[in-house]
């Protein structure tokens, strides 16, 4: 099967078998299968946070197990068990319409929810990590499969972290459930925010609309420019080595993490090292957001991972601070 139009960085990519899960009992034909024939399983979501190689060897599983399940706790709160295939910003926007509050700073967040968790996505002040209270998953490594479902502690979260993403290929998630509160607090601190609500009333929703609108007009629309949102990690630093940079360059942007880290802004030092807007005849730097790579015209795995080194030994010479990958290679 072609996975080209798959993974939103438009990577021309062919897969030797391909199945769309949609249930619980074909994933676990689909796991059976790919047993009896010693086939390495690949699970793909919405394919906006992968790099994929031109030839896939083994089963890719498309995950579309749908459904969104809520549960009233009481007055004001409940919880939602959502299937892996639903897509992100949709469950958003219902949750939104349902009346409760606490996702709308993770609008327009593309991918699935199955995905969600694994990078523990974030923006604008907000993690899934938040609101997650549990995520079912089938581990891959238990001789027989079955479904497991694992709490909030269990999942190691930290930034863009988390147990899933510490070992690639060993988790297929299948649901998600989130707790819901109408009496969560909004998060508007972030400038990029907190400008876009000047003179308008503050609820979920303007929220959910200001962080849709700060989103577009930075990140490209994949439709137009494949790209896989954010292509690295903002680094954490020690607090000795981010006083060094700032000696040096005075500009630099730089978030606390605790009394002894901070998080620099990786699209400032990509920024700063003359990337924005760069292109080669395949891929290239986003002009209006450096830290999102683009692959403007048909460029291969090989091609993203050249530039990334690029950038890597760019900043990391012009810094000494070396940058991480955040999507995933499969
Ligand atoms: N900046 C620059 N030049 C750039 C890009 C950013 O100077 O080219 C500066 C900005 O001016 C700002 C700071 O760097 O002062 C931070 O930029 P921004 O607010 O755009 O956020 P970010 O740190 O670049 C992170 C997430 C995004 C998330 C935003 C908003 C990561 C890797 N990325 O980006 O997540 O939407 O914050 O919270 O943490 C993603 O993961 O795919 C993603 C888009």
């Amino acid at each position: 099967a072609d996975l080209t139009s798959l993974n939103t960085l438009n990577v021309e990519s062919v897969a030797e078998y391909y199945c769309k899960v949609s249930s619980i009992d074909q994933l676990f034909d689909v796991i059976a299968f790919a047993r009896r024939h010693d086939l390495v399983l690949h699970v793909l979501g919405g394919g906006s946070n992968v790099i994929l190689p031109s030839f896939m060897s083994g089963v890719v599983v498309h995950m579309a197990i749908m459904g969104r399940d809520v549960q009233q706790i009481d007055h004001n709160r409940a919880e939602v068990v959502v299937g892996a295939g639903e897509n992100w910003h949709q469950l958003v926007l219902f949750t939104l319409q349902q009346g409760y509050p606490g996702l709308e700073n993770l609008s327009l967040i593309p991918g699935t929810v199955g995905a969600a968790p694994v990078q523990n996505i974030g923006a604008y002040g907000v993690e899934i990590k938040d609101s997650l209270v549990e995520v079912t998953a089938i581990d891959l490594k238990n001789e027989t499969p079955s479904l497991i479902t694992y709490n909030n502690a269990q999942l190691e979260f930290e930034y863009r972290n988390s147990l899933f993403k510490k070992n690639p290929g060993r988790f297929i998630i299948t649901s998600v459930r989130l707790k819901l509160d109408k009496r969560s607090t909004l998060k508007t601190g972030y400038g990029d925010i907190s400008e876009r609500l000047i003179g308008q009333e503050v609820n979920a929703e303007s929220v959910s609309q200001a962080v849709i609108q700060a989103r577009e007009s930075k990140l490209p629309n994949v439709a137009e420019i494949p790209n896989a949102g954010s292509f690295f990690k903002n680094p954490v630093v020690a607090r000795e080595k981010l006083e060094s940079l700032q000696a040096e360059f005075p500009q630099i942007i730089s978030y606390k993490v605790d009394d002894e880290h901070y998080k620099l802004a990786a699209g400032w030092l990509i920024q700063q090292a003359g990337w924005k807007g760069y292109r080669n005849e395949v891929v290239g730097i986003h002009d209006k957001q450096a830290l999102v790579l683009i692959n403007h015209n048909h460029g291969k795995a090989q091609d993203i991972y050249d530039l990334a080194e690029q950038v890597r030994d760019s900043v990391n010479k012009k810094y000494g601070v070396v940058l991480e990958v955040e999507p995933v290679s499969l």
